[in-house]
């Protein structure tokens, strides 16, 4: 267990899941990446293990430090879990290249950033969900469905702010770049997400486009970040490092779009085609619309209940649109996988392979 209140990579979800029912839903939605993160804290060994609790612990301390009402949105955000993907990724990179040098003894500099790409991570999924309308998150109710949308902002605001001021803490100006164009593509991409709402054409090229800033270049920074802070990281290293992190980024983003799609709300937490309800055109949409020969019929404004977009979600499967989309995320992790050995000693290019089967299992 990461925390004392029970979360993330070595437990399931938050404590809070157990809360309710509709939380219960998500949890067991999370189960098989979480079990695909314990397998990397196994293999990890007892020091893995005990820096990501540092980090655990840093996330609890900086959040709480907050004052009230915000610290309150903050902490439950955090300590509600999440599966700890970025720190972890900020954690390998770092290992990979040299570990954190000699004279930081409790590796502060590598807490440090491992623990601001998370809250930035968690300010977006904040504020994400005011702009998503979504009620759940991380198994419980979102900030925005339990305090309303203006206390969401804030606190989604809070989150990143504290994230830099952790970052800067380090002193070092090419973390704190490499952090800040992260969240600039994170911005951007959620806005490039609303001009193409209800767009009744998007190319693919835009929608992967999208997905790279909103999701993989967080992935990449958390990496870079690594490099940045390890004894060893060469630039030549932190490209590689984040090449790969790009690719399994944009996977998960892929897969998670594909998941919106085919459900079931028992894995997801959600209804079916909430994406889409939303005005979301993603990729299994964009290919259905491309091999079916009606393409008007998947117009997302004529969607009106969730029971429509259900059935507009049987239809998107019905092309076969969910298998190539499907394939091309697979293809993307593959791709990741094997341009890492080569860069890499072997026992980190192990838990970096793990990583990103554990974005594969996601969506098992
Ligand atoms: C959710 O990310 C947002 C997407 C990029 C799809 P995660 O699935 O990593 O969220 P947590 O941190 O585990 O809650
Ligand atoms: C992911 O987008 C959130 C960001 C990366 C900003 P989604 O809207 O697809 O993520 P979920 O499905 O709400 O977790
Ligand atoms: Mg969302
Ligand atoms: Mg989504």
């Amino acid at each position: 267990m990461i925390s004392a209140e029970g979360s993330t990579i070595t437990n399931g979800v938050g404590a809070g899941a157990n809360d309710d029912a509709a939380a219960g839903v998500a949890a067991n939605g999370a189960a098989s990446s979480l079990d695909a993160m314990e397998a990397i804290m196994r293999q990890g060994g007892g020091a893995l293990r005990e820096r990501m609790l540092e980090i655990e612990r840093q996330l609890e301390r900086v959040t709480a430090a907050a004052g009230a009402p915000l610290a309150a949105h903050a902490s439950g955000m955090i300590v509600a879990g999440g599966k700890r993907l970025r720190p972890l990724l900020v954690v390998l990179a770092a290992e990979s290249a040299g570990g954190p040098p000699a004279a930081d003894g409790g590796a502060d500099g590598l807490v440090r950033a491992a623990v601001a790409v998370e809250l930035v991570h968690s300010a977006t999924l904040v504020h994400d969900d005011v702009i998503d309308g979504a009620q759940l998150r991380r198994g419980r109710p979102s900030v925005a469905a339990a305090a309303g949308r203006k206390l969401a902002i804030a606190t989604g605001d809070l989150l990143f702010s504290r994230a830099f001021a952790e970052l800067a803490r380090n002193g070092d100006e090419a973390q704190l770049k490499a952090l800040s164009e992260a969240s600039s593509a994170l911005a951007e991409g959620e806005l490039l997400q609303r001009e193409d709402a209800y767009a009744p054409r998007v190319a693919v090229e835009r929608y992967l486009r999208r997905c790279e800033l909103k999701t993989a270049a967080l992935f990449e920074a958390a990496c870079r970040l690594g490099a940045l802070v390890a004894v060893g990281g060469s630039r030549a290293l932190a490209d590689a490092l984040g090449a790969f992190a790009r690719r399994i980024g944009l996977a998960f983003q892929l897969l998670d779009d594909v998941l919106d799609v085919s459900g079931p709300v028992e894995r997801t937490g959600k209804a079916r085609g909430t994406d889409l309800l939303d005005g979301t055109v993603t990729l299994p949409l964009i290919l259905a619309r491309e091999r079916d020969p009606q393409p008007a019929d998947f117009d997302l404004s004529l969607l009106q209940s969730p029971e429509q977009a259900e059935q507009l979600c049987d239809r998107i499967a019905a092309t076969g649109a969910l298998n190539e989309a499907r394939e091309r995320a697979l293809a993307l992790v593959a791709e990741a996988k094997a341009a890492l050995p080569a860069v890499l000693p072997g026992e980190r290019a192990t838990l970096l392979d793990l990583v990103a089967d554990a974005v594969v299992e996601r969506y098992r």
